[in-house]
């Protein structure tokens, strides 16, 4: 099996690999390919990326290129872990939204629009070659924003799904809180990429009981001080939202936390360093630590369970994936895509039946995917006027003086990358 990844260069990688090497036997990779424009990052992160096979006895071969068409050649699945304009566009995402007094986010609201301008014509650009040379391979996008993007690879005719591991972050992060295995945790998982909410937790499978309300009565403290939320909001629901719902439920307090510290691109930006030192060091073999401190825990594991199954393996029956509503959500149209637990198989990904959805989250759920759907339009058409539309339609700026002042600000911060700017 051979897979191929873009955006190889990324410090996520050895996150990957690590899960590629200890779950072999669910995905049996005989070819690994990693595919960046950045040859100095590839060379640190493929050098590590081999020592982590080599060390946990993998025998699959590990390749490095700056050649798109040459990486994705014979490939199974490509994933796309790609970060257009890198830090330093994502820093700007986190930056001007806060001078109109919006949330300065990487994915949610303005900043999340600007990340799917960028991203989606250079995504397509990425899918429409890999299907001249390999029709039959699956594209398993975790490029951000994931809804938005595997919006756009569906509607194109690719065989795409999208993933995040905000959910099984949430499966591995309840199995331990109830000493239960993460696989026999089944999530009752609602929304849209980065906008869900826990409804359930069963054991056993979709038909198992209900802990979620002993979970919220023993560790509601717990749960909630992750989520940075306060406790009673979690009990009065009765269900646990995802971080992101952070930015609309606490969005005020959250901008003016984020105006008084470095931004979370800074951050990264400096652990990056970091980490790139520490993989151009030939004693290093094993993913570092300070990797965790990054938000993609699980990522690997999630990655290796989407892939076996697509490609006809044995991944789990169940997982949360991105792909097309399909009426599974009434109230929204088939083509928007939901992020949902659903059977994978060979054939790709069928969603699972959902319990009507209480009107507190299905209106959340419908703004936003009019938003999304505005800002695909904005994202393959392109022009001001697109822009300012899917900004008055977000639920978090809305007004259309905030509209103009951030659609000014998008593409004076973006003219780099957008083509018609
Ligand atoms: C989570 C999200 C990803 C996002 C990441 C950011 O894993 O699900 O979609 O890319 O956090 O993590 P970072 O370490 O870059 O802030
Ligand atoms: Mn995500």
């Amino acid at each position: 099996m051979k897979l191929t990844v873009v955006g190889g260069g990324s410090t996520y990688t050895p996150e990957l690999i690590d899960g590629f090497a200890r779950l072999r036997d669910t995905l049996p990779i005989t070819e690994l390919v990693l595919v960046d424009p950045a040859a100095d990052r590839l060379d640190l992160v493929g050098g590590l990326a081999r020592r982590i096979f080599a060390r946990q006895d993998h025998g699959g071969k590990i390749a490095t290129t700056t050649d798109l068409d040459a990486g994705v050649e014979g490939a199974d699945a490509v994933l796309l872990q790609l970060r257009v304009g890198g830090q330093a566009a994502r820093e700007q995402d986190e930056t001007w939204p806060l001078e109109c007094g919006c949330v300065g986010q990487e994915t949610t609201g303005a900043g999340g629009l600007a990340k799917a301008l960028r991203t989606v014509p250079v995504v397509l650009d990425i899918a429409e070659r890999v299907r001249r040379t390999n029709p039959d391979a699956w594209i398993i996008d975790f490029t951000n924003p994931v809804g938005i993007v595997t919006r756009a690879l569906l509607q194109a005719g690719h065989k795409a799904v999208g993933l995040c591991n905000v959910a099984i972050g949430f499966q591995r992060k309840f199995a331990r809180l109830l000493d239960v295995a993460p696989a026999d945790v089944h999530l009752d998982h609602v929304g849209l990429n980065h906008l869900t909410w826990e409804r359930a937790v069963r054991i056993g499978g979709p038909e198992g009981e209900n802990v979620l309300p002993r979970l919220l009565a023993e560790h509601g403290d717990a749960v909630a001080d992750d989520l940075r939320l306060p406790r009673p909001v979690l009990d009065r629901l009765g269900v646990v939202p995802s971080y992101y719902l952070r930015y609309f439920y606490a969005h005020d307090e959250v901008v003016r936390e984020l105006g008084t510290k470095p931004s979370r691109a800074a951050e990264v930006a400096a652990m990056e360093r970091e980490l790139l030192e520490m993989y151009g060091d030939p004693a290093l073999d094993e993913k570092p630590a300070l990797l965790a401190k990054r938000g993609g825990a699980f990522y690997s594991e999630a990655a290796v369970d989407l892939a076996a199954s697509l490609l006809g393996g044995g991944g789990s029956p169940y997982q949360v994936v991105n792909t097309y509503n399909n009426g599974t959500l009434p109230f929204l149209p088939d083509d928007a895509v939901i992020e949902t637990q659903a059977a994978v198989g060979a054939h790709g990904a069928t969603p699972l039946p959902v319990a009507p959805v209480d009107p507190l989250y299905a209106g959340l759920i419908a703004n936003v995917t009019a938003y999304e759907d505005l800002a695909l339009e904005a994202a393959l058409r392109g022009g001001r006027d697109r822009v300012f539309k899917a900004l008055l339609a977000h639920p978090l700026v809305g007004q259309y003086a905030y509209a103009d002042g951030l659609t000014d600000r998008l593409i004076a911060h973006n003219r780099e990358h957008l083509a018609w700017a």
